[in-house]
């Protein structure tokens, strides 16, 4: 999957001005996070990028704030997780409670996750999340769903047998796309359909959002055959 073929599926990378502190962030601590995966260069072991030798490496598409990321660190110290997203100002936040909580096992790829699975080894990642991804709900942008064919081929080509993969969404039909999608993958199975979050799984900033405006998210965790 090459940048120039991929049709966006975030709205935009730039919002609001940061404020000097959080732009600071920018210039000091997102070079030592930052992955970086030179064109031509063979896969990479995703446990390489980190210090502290993760025992297995997760990886968050669209982390949006990172507060769900932040957590799942906080919490798995031994394991490594790579973040993903294009959204400057989400990259901005995640950086703030890297340094806040002096995280140590976080790696950002600030840009398009598409193009880094194939950057990875096969069966590298060990769990993967992907959590509110934007609905698009206007038809003509259905092809803006981040949920389509190649990039679950992509997916799961990255994740180990066995590796969960954790998907939600607060819009009913794009609930509804992702069963007639995910299920029938050959290599990904539905392990379970949650009404409610399980324990280990934080509510993202996107979804206390969306619970306020009166919405009930659908939560599922499928496996990798
Ligand atoms: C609706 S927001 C949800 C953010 C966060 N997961 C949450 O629940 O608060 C969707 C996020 O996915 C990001 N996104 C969309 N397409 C992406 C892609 N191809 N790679 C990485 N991130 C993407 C967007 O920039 C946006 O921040």
């Amino acid at each position: 999957m090459t940048t120039q073929r991929l049709i966006h599926s975030f709205g935009r990378r730039r919002g609001r001005k940061l404020r000097a502190g959080r732009a600071a962030l920018l210039d000091t601590l997102l070079p030592q996070l930052g992955i970086a995966l030179p064109a031509g260069e063979p896969p990479v072991d995703p446990r390489t990028l980190f210090a502290i030798a993760p025992r297995e490496v997760w990886l968050e598409i669209g982390f949006g704030g990172g507060e769900h990321l932040a957590w799942q660190a906080g919490r798995n110290p031994d394991v490594g997780l790579i973040g993903c997203e294009p959204y400057e100002n989400g990259v901005v936040a995640l950086l703030g409670h890297v340094r806040d909580r002096g995280l140590a096992n976080i790696r950002i790829w600030n840009d398009d996750a598409r193009p880094l699975l194939g950057r990875l080894a096969p069966a590298s990642i060990a769990r993967a999340f992907v959590l509110f991804p934007d609905p698009w709900p206007k038809a003509r942008h259905h092809k803006r769903r981040l949920i389509q064919a190649p990039f679950l081929d992509a997916l799961a080509r990255v994740l180990q047998p066995g590796a969960e993969f954790r998907l939600a969404s607060d819009h009913a039909d794009y609930v509804e796309w992702m069963l007639e999608r995910v299920p029938v993958h050959p290599d990904l199975t539905l392990a379970a359909r949650f009404e409610a979050r399980p324990d280990d799984w934080p509510e993202t900033r996107y979804e206390a959002w969306s619970v306020g405006e009166g919405r009930r998210p659908t939560y599922f965790s499928f496996v990798r055959r």
